[in-house]
C-alpha cells in the first residue's frame, strides 16, 4: 500500500465522527464495512489515512472508467458551469446523442432513461402491460420471472425478484407475477399461457450466483414470447456494458429481446439507467403515461459517450 496527501477538508473529519453521524442519522439499510473512503484515482481508491487500495469492487459494478477519469472530469466541470439540470420538458443536446449510441449498439430504436436499474425495470413492466393493452388484450397481464433472479428493490422489481429474503418483509407484492421455479425448457413451456404479457430474465443471473442461462432456455424463451405475443425483457443491468466481452450478454446467445434494461456503469458513476426497445413496443407508452423528474434530465447524460475514450 502506498500513501498520498490530498488537500481535502473532508480529511479533517475523523472516522469515528463519520461513523457516529451515519449511525445516528441514516436508515441502517446497509451494513457498512469499517472502511473510510477519501478519493479515488484510476483503479485505486484511498482511505482517509491516505492508504491506497486496488479497487476490485468499482462501486457495485459502477465505476467502469475508474476513478477521476480526466475526460469525464473535464466534461463534468465544463457542463457544471453551463447547466446542471434540464428538465424533460425541453430539448437538450445530450439525451438524443446517448440514445442514438445505445440504439446503434443494441439494434433497438428507442430509449427511455431512468435514475437507476430498478426504475428501468419498473418502466419495462409498465411497457409490457401497456403493449398488451394496446393490442387489445386487457386480461394479458401476467409477468413471468425466474427463481433466484434479482431485478431491484422497488415494488414492481421486487415482485419479480423471487428471493425470500428480499420479498418476505414486504408482502403483499404486485399481483399477477408467476415465478418459473426451474431454469429448464420444460418448466418455461409449462409456465406460458395467453395471459403472459412479459418474461423478464437476466441472461446471466448476478445476485443469484453468476449463473448464465442455458442457450436453449433463452432461445426457447424467445420462441415462446413470439408465439404468445409476450415481451422478452432482458435485464442487462448487471451483465451489460461490455462485462462479458460483448456489449450485452444476450449478444452471445443470438437472441433478440423486445426490451433491454441497463444501469450500473452506463454513465460511469453518475446515476443513470435505461430501457431500450423497438419502436413498436416503446410506442405503446403514450405521453403522460410514464416519466420521472430526474430521469436523464441532467444535461451531461452523454458523458462517457460524448468523448471518445
Ligand atoms: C440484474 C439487476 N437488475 C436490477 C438491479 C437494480 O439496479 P439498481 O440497484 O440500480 O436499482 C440490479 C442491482 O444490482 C441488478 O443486478
Amino acid at each position: 500500500m502506498q500513501t498520498t496527501e490530498v488537500n481535502d477538508p473532508y480529511l479533517r473529519i475523523e472516522p469515528a465522527e463519520i461513523k457516529a453521524l451515519e449511525d445516528k442519522y441514516l436508515f441502517s439499510t446497509y451494513a457498512r464495512s469499517d472502511f473510510y473512503v477519501s478519493h479515488g484515482s484510476g483503479a485505486h481508491v484511498y482511505d482517509l489515512a491516505g492508504r491506497r487500495y486496488l479497487d476490485f469492487l468499482s462501486g457495485i459494478a459502477v465505476n467502469s472508467l475508474g476513478y477521476s477519469h480526466p475526460r469525464l472530469i473535464r466534461v463534468l466541470l465544463a457542463q457544471g458551469k453551463k447547466l446542471i439540470h434540464c428538465s424533460n420538458l425541453y430539448y437538450h443536446a445530450y439525451q438524443g446523442m446517448l440514445a442514438k449510441k445505445l440504439a446503434d449498439i443494441s439494434g433497438m430504436s428507442k430509449v427511455f432513461f431512468t435514475n437507476s436499474g430498478t426504475e428501468a425495470i419498473e418502466a419495462a413492466l409498465k411497457i409490457a402491460r401497456a403493449y398488451a393493452r394496446l393490442n387489445g388484450c386487457e386480461t394479458k397481464s401476467a409477468i413471468l420471472a425466474l427463481k433466484n433472479a434479482f431485478h431491484g428493490r422497488t415494488f414492481g422489481a421486487l415482485s419479480i425478484t423471487a428471493q425470500e429474503k428480499y420479498q418476505a418483509p414486504f408482502r403483499p407484492l404486485l399481483p399477477d407475477v408467476d415465478i418459473v421455479e426451474d431454469v429448464t425448457v420444460s418448466a418455461l413451456e409449462k409456465a406460458f399461457t395467453d395471459r403472459v404479457c412479459a418474461l423478464v430474465v437476466e441472461p446471466i443471473q448476478g445476485e443469484g450466483g453468476v449463473v448464465p442461462l442455458p442457450a436453449d432456455f433463452l432461445q426457447t424463451a424467445r420462441l415462446l414470447c413470439t408465439r404468445y405475443n409476450a415481451l422478452l425483457v432482458l435485464d442487462e443491468i448487471q451483465s451489460g456494458m461490455g462485462r462479458t466481452g460483448k456489449f450485452f450478454a444476450y449478444q452471445h446467445y443470438g437472441v433478440e429481446p423486445d426490451l433491454v434494461t441497463l444501469a450500473k456503469s452506463l454513465a460511469a458513476g453518475y446515476p443513470l439507467g435505461a430501457v431500450l426497445g423497438h419502436a413498436r413496443v416503446a410506442e405503446s407508452l403514450k405521453p403522460g403515461e410514464h416519466g420521472t423528474t430526474f430521469g436523464a434530465a441532467l444535461s451531461p447524460a452523454g458523458w462517457p459517450w460524448k468523448c471518445s475514450m
